[in-house]
């Protein structure tokens, strides 16, 4: 069992180091948001996901998971270093490798001889080589190790993940970092450090391009009269297809297709080569999110004489997360407020009993005066503003947040689905129904079975359909 230092404390950081945890190493987690740490010492986890509490308690609890504010001394002592800090996407589509470069010079002095520093962000191709030269560093090693973990499904796909990818130009570093996913039956893909970077933003391009193929698809479905549903049954038993990755919906989103698909058109352009393909698959993606908001304006519009508003139902990118970033449903709610609709909304992770916290009032909201860091304009602070920021802007655009979805759809003329949450499925559509001052719906995950739902009075919109 291996000493590891885990550095970012966000979506991969935490579980990585609590599944390696878990795994039975011995794991230091930091990150540079004092408030954030503070809260994982109580074991109090900061983001939405299934089965990480579980396994950041059990731990702390055995002493194999411990947490520290800042990467500086926590890399000491350490064999293996991962780096899990946020690329964000630069104005210019490129990645921002700021936060890298960051953490690798907060730790570069402190690293024992002989460590491996493991790249899991997703970076540009070549970025070992930057992390190399950053460090300065001759007798540390560096090496990719993408991850392919969802949001909502973190632990589960970190321990039974589909593969491993390991790059490194030496095999001894492999090995070690191999070794510690020894417990972990998936097949191993070794290879060199721009290829499995390449490995990483190829497969998250691809997901996209899948996603925007069907949503083309269903569109193409409502053009001749046929159901997307049937169409992907009928396209999904071909193994060479699948099922996955096949949901028509309001275009993908979330912290990372939208950049690393941006990013990737960057690196190949950089490389000299125009991917015209992932240029098409972007801008049908922006143009789901219009074609969605179309459909929503023209249910509202459709009888001008009735009153009420738009009840919006899931603002995350998908079901199951908190995360907002780059979500779809924010951006139709924005365009619905700037067409002067009233809009109230619904989702299980924003809501009004904790938009104190949007104030800047919670556990969450960084307070720069408890920083020990002089260099205060740090990641954290950013990154918690963009969430608070996010539901402020709506909220300052006249978005309305209710505390349950029936109180969202009370006195609604129209209802939208964009996230694609269980709950939804089982709410009481009847009740609905009859608070509603015209029925109509327009479901934007085909959520929900049409045939109910006309039976209820409701003129039925989906995707596809
Ligand atoms: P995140 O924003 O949730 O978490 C990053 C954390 O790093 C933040 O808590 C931040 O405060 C901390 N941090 C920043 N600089 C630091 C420093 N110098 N020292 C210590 N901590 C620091 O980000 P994320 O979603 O976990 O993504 C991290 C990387 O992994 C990105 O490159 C992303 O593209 C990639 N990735 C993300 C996912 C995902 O599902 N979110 C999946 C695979 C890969
Ligand atoms: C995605 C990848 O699936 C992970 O493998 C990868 O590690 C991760 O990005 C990353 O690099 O960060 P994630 O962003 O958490 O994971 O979410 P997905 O489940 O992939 O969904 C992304 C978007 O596509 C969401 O907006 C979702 O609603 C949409 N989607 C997904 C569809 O519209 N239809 C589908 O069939 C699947």
């Amino acid at each position: 069992m291996s000493n590891v230092t885990v550095i970012g404390a966000g979506y991969v950081g935490l579980t990585t180091a609590a599944c390696l945890a878990h795994l039975g190493h011995k794991v230091v987690c930091c990150d540079i948001d004092p408030n954030r740490i503070s809260m994982l010492e109580q074991g109090k986890i900061p983001i939405v996901e299934d089965g990480l509490e579980e396994l950041v308690l059990s731990g702390i609890g055995s002493g194999q998971l411990s947490f520290v504010l800042g990467a500086r001394h926590a890399a000491s002592g350490s064999e293996v270093v991962f780096l899990c800090v946020p690329t964000p996407q630069r104005q210019d589509g490129s990645a921002d490798m700021s936060y890298i470069v960051e953490a690798v010079n907060e730790i570069a002095e402190n690293l024992d001889p002989g460590t491996v520093v493991v790249n899991k962000s997703t970076v540009p191709v070549g970025s070992t080589t930057v992390v190399e030269s950053t460090l300065n560093r001759p007798d540390v090693l560096v090496v990719s190790n993408p991850e392919f973990l969802r949001e909502g499904s973190a632990v589960h796909d970190f321990l039974h993940p589909e593969r491993i990818v390991i790059g490194s130009d030496d095999q001894g570093a492999a090995i070690r970092v191999a070794t510690l996913y020894s417990k972990i039956n998936a097949p191993l893909v070794t290879t060199d450090p721009s290829s499995a970077e390449t490995i990483k933003y190829a497969s998250n391009a691809f997901l996209a391009t899948k996603i925007s193929f069907i949503n083309a698809v269903a569109n193409l479905c409502e053009a001749v009269g046929a159901d997307v549903r049937d169409v992907i049954l009928g396209m999904g038993y071909d193994s060479r297809i699948g099922f996955e990755f096949l949901k028509p919906g309001p275009g993908w989103g979330g912290s990372c297709f939208p950049k690393d698909t941006r990013a990737l058109i960057n690196i190949a352009e950089d490389g000299g080569y125009d991917f015209k393909l992932l240029k098409g698959v972007l801008s049908a993606n922006d143009e789901q999110k219009e074609i969605v908001t179309s459909k929503i304006i023209e249910l509202f519009s459709s009888d001008e004489s009735a009153s009420g508003h738009v009840a919006v139902l899931g603002l995350t990118f998908k079901a199951n997360t908190d995360d907002l970033r780059e979500s779809p449903a924010v951006g139709i709610v924005t365009k619905l407020l700037e067409a002067q609709i009233r809009v109230i909304a619904y989702d299980p992770t924003v809501l009004p009993t904790s938009i104190d916290r949007f104030d800047g009032k919670s556990d969450l909201a960084y307070d720069k005066s408890a920083s020990s860091n002089a260099n205060d304009m740090s990641s954290a602070f950013r990154l918690e503003q963009s969430r608070t920021e996010k539901i402020q802007e709506l909220i300052d655009k006249g978005l309305e947040i209710a505390s349950d979805p029936y109180a969202a759809c009370d006195g609604s003329r129209v209802l939208a689905i964009l996230t694609e949450w269980d709950q939804f499925k089982w709410l009481d559509y009847g009740k609905i129904a009859d608070s509603m001052t015209k029925r109509a719906i327009f479901d934007g995950r085909n959520l929900l079975e049409p045939s109910q739902l006309r039976r209820l009075g409701f003129t039925y919109r989906g995707i596809g359909r």
